[in-house]
């Protein structure tokens, strides 16, 4: 029997959304050309939205061509203030716990009145939060499951159960470029620069960006206790003692949240420019500059690699919806992720309850960094 297949994207937009969203498509057409696929406009404020204005019904070929080397998503995206959970103590919690509550009656009702059989969200954590809220209101209100498949669809990598995400690979690679760019006139100068990158809570981008691009320190949200100037003036030294006549701090954007100190960039360039040790060694002061990265991370054609990973994605979507793979028992919201070089199909609500994916002191990515990046006791 021919299924309704509906695709939505979510959060913020990541390179290689489309090259999912296509390949739901085409998948799903090979199977059988009966299969129809809906598109819902952005974000989940399009499912629970007019639905004449916001919804593509019976999606053909012609429609999806063109954007599988196109970044952000051709479908749009959001963030929905109505979906996020309302902590117990909100001063506004009756009224923000009806906002959810009308939210989740639209979006439910209209997934049943259009026969949707199966819903995919290309997004991340939160919201495949909000994809598993929809699914238990519909479950509730009509007394059978709907099948919700929630690909991981974020630059941050920090969806728990999967090696990589869409967008991670290109946001890396642009933020290796801008880091590159940046030592050029650091350099020049005998500047130091921080350089904050997105991420959101995770150091994800920052780790990998810094390890990739030859960052003297990197600055991660998971590990607050390193969030000292003191400290990063003290490899500042060793990095100048070791011949270095600039120095990069790259810095996820995070910090801000889990450092003690809510000025730490200001205090971590003061502590340098007015070091006198550090102005000893390079005969003038060292001046600090600070630039942030942003939404540039998350522009330009998608990578190879996260092309290729959403098509997979993508297969594993369809097989999921139409039971081509094995799904645990009793589970009707699952996620598909990367493990080594296996598609794996996890439940929803365990990647949520695990998300988001933090650095621990025990990956290996982390310890590496330390030895590759300039450290206080720097032996060598
Ligand atoms: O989750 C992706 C991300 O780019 C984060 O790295 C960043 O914190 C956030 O989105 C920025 O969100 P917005 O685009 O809504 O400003």
């Amino acid at each position: 029997m021919s299924k309704r297949i509906a695709i939505l994207t979510s959060g913020g937009d990541a390179p290689g959304m489309n090259a999912a969203i296509r390949a739901v498509f085409r998948c799903a057409k090979m199977r059988d050309p009966h299969h129809e696929i809906v598109l819902f406009k952005n974000g989940f404020r399009g499912l629970a939205g007019r639905l004449e204005a916001n919804m593509d019904v019976n999606v053909q070929r012609a429609e999806l061509r063109g954007i599988l080397n196109r970044g952000g998503t051709s479908i749009g995206t959001g963030r929905v203030e109505e979906l996020l959970p309302v902590p117990e103590h909100h001063p506004d919690a009756e009224a923000r716990n009806k906002a959810r509550r009308a939210f989740l009656d639209v979006a439910s009702v209209n997934l049943y009145q259009l026969g949707i059989d199966g819903l995919v969200v290309i997004g991340g954590d939160g919201s495949f939060s909000g994809a598993r809220a929809i699914a238990d209101a519909y479950r509730q209100r009509f007394d059978r499951p709907l099948r919700v498949v929630g690909i991981p669809g974020t630059i941050d990598n920090d969806i728990w159960g999967t090696d990589y995400t869409i967008g991670f690979d290109t946001a890396l690679a642009n933020t290796v470029d801008a880091i590159r760019k940046i030592r050029d006139t650091v350099e020049s100068h005998q500047r130091a620069i921080i350089l904050e990158v997105m991420g959101n809570t995770s150091g994800w981008i920052a780790l990998s960006a810094g390890i990739a691009a030859g960052a003297s320190v990197i600055l991660l949200p998971e590990f607050a206790e390193h969030l000292d100037p003191n400290s990063v003036v003290n490899r500042c030294i060793a990095a100048l003692r070791g011949d270095y006549r600039y120095f990069i701090v790259v810095m996820a954007e995070g910090v801000t949240k889990t450092a003690k100190d809510p000025h730490l960039v200001k205090h971590i360039a003061q502590a340098i420019e007015t070091n006198p040790e550090i102005a000893r060694i390079l005969g003038h002061r060292m001046s600090v500059r600070h630039n942030v990265i942003g939404h540039l991370a998350r522009g330009g054609t998608p990578s190879a690699f996260d092309n290729v990973l959403a098509g997979r994605f993508g297969h594993g979507a369809v097989q999921a919806i139409l039971g081509e793979v094995d799904i645990p028992q009793g589970v009707d919201d699952v996620a598909v992720g990367l493990q080594g070089r296996n598609i794996v199909f996890m439940p929803l609500s365990e990647v949520i309850a695990h998300s988001p994916r933090l650095i621990s002191p025990h990956d290996e990515l982390y310890h590496l960094s330390n030895n590759l990046t300039v450290q206080e006791n720097q032996p060598f």
